[in-house]
């Protein structure tokens, strides 16, 4: 037996997971949570949220004290970095964030550090309560957006359902998309290193919109800096394990996995998981992927969809995760139901 968290052993050493794999939800911490709702509403903002240490240590708590996941992910948000940028970004209820316009000569590292800091400090006032808590065995994610999403999000101003903005200006103006592209690229690793100095185990970068790139598309905006942000941290904290999530990327999961160097890859549920096994797990920890729905909907559907995940994945490294985010409306008693199926008390 490793002496390592079960999530870190299974990213790191490559442990074979069997039927009861390490596990965690993506958007663990959140509004399907009466508790979070709570916290929600006295802090006003989702930002005021995000920049309160000790409300987002708080709330990233939360889900662990009820369900005792493997593995905590830090209470924050990826467009925290383009604010720390000096673009503005705004969350307004019920419509998603909504960012101002884009003036590249105007962004710069002069607030970044200022704007971060309690982003750094929540890190480590989770580290210390996980332990103070007597969870030893949960392991501290941290993350960020790859720049590849983060530029959708600014250059779209928000969310889309098209990215035909963001996809314009990465065609037609290549050279000030990199621009653009590898500001972030050197902003996320200096985000990503303050996080493991103040005591991140573990990285996840977040591509939630790789699925709508051509192939070369995705090779130059999703592969290339996944693979400097990989690299870069490497060289500093080899023993810090990586998770990329580029959602939607289909086929090109695989020159994904073979070309970015990441120790462990999350997948969307459109992935056929014995294709994974096959194709994937020789190569590196793979994590994820039932559909949210399944967790929402539940009954049978639920049960046949989380059994069949963990027969395909049971003999490689694997960590079991959603395919995406929880829904909202997802009520609390169907993450005890989904504990159950994974027999993890
Ligand atoms: O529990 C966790 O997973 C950690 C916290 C976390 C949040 N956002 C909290 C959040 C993480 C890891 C993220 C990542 C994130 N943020 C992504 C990548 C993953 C994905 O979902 O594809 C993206 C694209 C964002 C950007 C973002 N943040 C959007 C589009 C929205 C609005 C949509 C929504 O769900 O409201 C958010 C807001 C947000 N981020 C909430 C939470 C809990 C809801 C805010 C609220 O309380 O009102």
């Amino acid at each position: 037996m490793s002496d390592e968290k079960p999530f870190l052993n299974v990213l790191k050493n490559r442990a074979i997971s069997g039927r009861t794999p390490p596990w965690w939800l993506m958007r663990q911490a959140g509004r399907y949570l009466p508790e979070y709702r709570e916290i929600r509403a006295r802090a006003g903002g989702f930002l005021d949220l995000v920049y309160h240490p000790e409300l987002a240590c708080d709330v990233t708590l939360q889900p662990i004290r009820r369900y005792g996941m493997s593995a905590a992910i830090l209470f924050s948000d990826i467009l925290v970095l383009p604010q720390a940028l000096g673009q503005e970004v705004r969350f307004e209820t019920g419509e998603g964030p909504k960012l101002g316009d884009l003036d590249l000569s105007r962004l710069g590292y002069k607030k970044f550090k200022e704007v971060l800091s309690p982003v750094y400090e929540t890190v480590s006032r989770i580290r210390g309560a996980l332990a103070e808590e007597g969870f030893h065995q949960t392991a501290l994610i941290g993350f960020c957006g790859a720049p590849w999403t983060v530029a959708c999000y600014m250059v779209e101003g928000g969310g889309s359902k098209e990215f035909h903005k963001v996809k314009t200006l990465a065609y037609a103006d290549p050279e000030k998309f990199q621009a653009l592209l590898e500001l972030l690229t050197e902003a996320s690793i200096t985000y990503l290193q303050a996080q493991i100095e103040a005591g991140a185990e573990a990285i996840q970068i977040f591509d939630s919109w790789a699925g709508v790139l051509d192939e070369d598309g995705f090779r130059r905006f999703v592969i290339a800096p996944t693979k400097k942000i990989v690299q870069s941290l490497k060289q500093k904290y080899p023993e810090v394990p990586i998770i990329g999530f580029p959602r939607g990327a289909g086929t090109l999961y695989l020159p994904y996995v073979q070309e970015t160097g990441v120790d462990g890859v999350s997948l969307d549920p459109s992935v056929s998981t014995g294709w994974a096994a096959e194709v994937l797990q020789p190569l590196c920890t793979v994590q994820g992927n039932l559909d949210p729905v399944r967790l929402m909907a539940g009954g049978d559907g639920m049960i046949r969809a989380v059994e069949k995940i963990l027969s395909d994945l049971k003999n490689g490294p694997y960590i079991f995760n959603l395919g995406h985010g929880v829904i909202k409306e997802t009520a609390p008693a169907q993450v005890d139901m989904l504990k159950t199926l994974l027999r993890v008390s």
